[in-house]
């Protein structure tokens, strides 16, 4: 069984899916997380973000841990989970992401990956796994998400908020909602409220 969790950016995806996916004792993937360290992996290097045969040679060692309670990304023997997300990478995945190549990588490290499990990101319904008989869509206002990000960044909200919308537009293509997904508006609830909406759902 695979459960498909997409959302716009800061939608509360992986806080959800870690829970669902404690709940149902599977494990869950989070997509979004190997975007993120291929944009960290490119930075470092010095790479032109928008060039995938210059960031398609960092990724040989690069290797997703999907922990119930969090997921962890690997280059070899490195933990890169503490530095992915920062502003500076916020700023850089959406260029990645919208790389052919690199789409390719990421979907190729999720099929591999045995079920059941929770995936969570922006095209798990759509593109990834479009079999998965369990779809969900989460949405929220950009002030609401803005304010919850504002727990994990430096910034202000208005700032903050900024840079999700335009992330939003950045990631348009790739962030369709799957025809048969739920779509859920996270707004009024609370985190465990969402996970219950799902929970009771797959019941
Ligand atoms: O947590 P947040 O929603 O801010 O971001 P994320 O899920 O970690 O995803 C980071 C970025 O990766 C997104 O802004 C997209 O550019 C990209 N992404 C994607 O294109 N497709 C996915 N399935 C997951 C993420």
């Amino acid at each position: 069984m695979i459960v498909t969790i997409d959302g716009v950016a800061a939608s509360g995806k992986s806080s959800v899916s870690s829970g669902v996916a404690q709940a149902l004792g599977v494990p869950y993937v989070s997509s979004g997380l190997l975007y993120r360290a291929v944009t960290l992996l490119g930075l470092n290097a010095g790479a032109d973000l928008a060039d995938p045969s210059a960031l398609l040679p960092l990724l040989s060692a690069v290797r997703l841990e999907p922990l119930a309670s969090g997921n962890r990304v690997w280059n070899a023997d490195h933990d890169l989970t503490a530095d992915l997300h920062s502003t500076r990478v916020d700023g850089g995945v959406s260029t990645v992401a919208a790389l052919p190549e690199i789409r390719e990588w990421v979907d190729a490290q999720l099929r591999a990956l045995p079920a059941p499990l929770v995936a969570e990101g922006r095209d798990m319904g759509t593109n990834v796994f479009p079999h998965a008989p369990h779809k969900f869509y989460l949405t929220a206002s950009p002030r609401v998400r803005a304010e919850r990000r504002a727990r994990e960044r430096p910034e202000d909200i208005p700032a903050i908020e900024a840079a999700l919308t335009e992330r939003d537009r950045q990631d348009t293509t790739q962030s369709a909602p799957a025809p048969d997904a739920r779509i859920i508006d996270t707004g009024p609830l609370t985190l465990q409220g969402v996970i219950d909406t799902i929970l009771n759902d797959l019941r």
